[in-house]
């Protein structure tokens, strides 16, 4: 079993390729264009990239990593960039021209700030970059549809956002439920803007026939999601690993159903090398759905058995951000059926192991000083 950071990263690697089977194959000597690769799933994709070059590839891919940098350079990202494993370019999408790249044979769009205390911060910059940044990558795409070397394939990232506050009867909710999404609320820059760059996908695969997938992620975890990022797991892992109560933000009982971040970029993947155009996928996992309070209680007792840390409590407190509750949803929770039919997606990893390797990373990494 995994004990470093670095082992439970490999470890992970070799997971999502036997997820992945033979076709990561078709990865061979393409270039991969990859936005917001600085970001927490940019993390385990790049690091994919780089165990598929390094030991499946006869051809190398390359990795061209895109990010404005908004929320900081991550520490990871030097080692890469010193490897050789990936060009970085430091622009914002929205004001870029791909072309200046030169051939690319795949595109992967997750520039947006995911986390919702920062895309309340950032909320036109959220709004453009899945909205203008995607427009300016589809426009691309649909030039390339035209050309000698079409694109081979594109992947947008969108998010159950897009779901809003599903009613009990579209739970677990399929990907032809239509939403229950506030257009004004403080998450509508994320939600509404995520909503119409799916439209935008889905009309420029029937327009131009861009091959472009649609990947809804369903709260992802694990190594790489920076520990300051203000999502629920870091923020409890946070607590737990600096000797103190967890504080939870809500009264405790909004459920989620949390992804793996190996099994979740198994899906993406899945989804990219596909050929399944134009369509939309859940990527998450069914089970359990759990609320935030068990969640906490879970992560308490992982902490205990794996790293000796006891005596902890469970203590509410109160968000400095006015808006932390406003329009969450209560329950989230996909039916993943579509993507395990079309795409043979199939996630493993329970949430006590999930949980243990994302604690015993940010543990390494907080001993090491990253
Ligand atoms: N991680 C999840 O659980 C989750 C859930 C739902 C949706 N998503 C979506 O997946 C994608 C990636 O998520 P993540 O967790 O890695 O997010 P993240 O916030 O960790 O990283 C996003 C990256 O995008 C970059 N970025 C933002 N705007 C940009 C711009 N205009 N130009 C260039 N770079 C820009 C940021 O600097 C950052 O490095 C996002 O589109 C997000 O909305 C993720």
């Amino acid at each position: 079993m995994p004990t470093s950071d670095t082992t439970i990263v490999a470890n992970d690697m070799r997971e999502i390729a036997a997820a992945l089977g033979g076709r990561t194959a078709q990865l061979e000597d393409a270039t991969i264009l990859l936005t917001g690769g600085a970001g927490f799933l940019g993390y385990y994709l790049i690091n994919f990239f780089t165990h598929a070059n390094a030991t499946i590839l006869k051809k190398k891919c390359r990795v061209i990593c895109l990010d404005n940098f908004i929320r900081g350079v991550p520490p990871w990202l030097a080692a890469f960039e010193q490897s050789g494993a990936i060009r970085t370019v430091k622009a914002d999408i929205t004001k870029f021209d791909p072309a200046a790249l030169g051939e690319i044979g795949y595109i992967i769009h997750a520039a947006s700030i995911a986390s919702p205390m920062y895309y309340r911060q950032y909320p036109i910059e959220t709004m453009d970059a899945n909205v203008i940044g995607l427009r300016i990558l589809l426009d691309y795409a649909a030039a390339k549809m035209k050309s000698p070397r079409p694109l081979k394939s594109f992947l947008f990232f969108s998010s159950s956002e897009i779901y809003g506050d599903p009613l009990p009867d579209f739970i677990p909710t399929k990907e032809d439920f239509r939403g229950l999404v506030s257009c004004t609320g403080p998450r509508a820059c994320y939600d509404e803007s995520k909503r119409y760059g799916e439209t935008l996908c889905v009309n420029f695969h029937q327009i131009h026939g861009v091959p472009v997938k649609i990947a809804r992620p369903f709260n992802n975890y694990g190594p790489g999601l920076s520990i300051d990022d203000r999502r629920v797991i870091p923020d409890f892992c946070k607590n737990v690993l600096s000797g103190q109560n967890i504080v939870m933000l809500s009264d405790g009982s909004p459920t989620r159903t949390f992804c793996y971040i190996a099994d979740a970029i198994a899906g993406y993947l899945l989804a990219l090398l596909s050929s399944h155009n134009g369509e939309p996928f859940n990527i998450g996992i069914e089970t359990p759905e759990i609320s935030m309070r068990d969640m906490a209680l879970t992560l308490l007792s992982t902490a205990e058995r794996e790293l000796g840390i006891g005596g902890l409590q469970l203590i509410t407190g109160t968000s400095d951000d006015k808006n932390y509750l406003v329009d969450n949803p209560d329950r989230r929770c996909p039916s993943i059926e579509k993507a395990r039919r079309l795409l043979g997606f199939n996630p493993t990893v329970s949430l006590e192991e999930g949980l243990r390797r994302a604690l015993l990373w940010y543990s390494a990494r907080i001993e090491t000083g990253q």
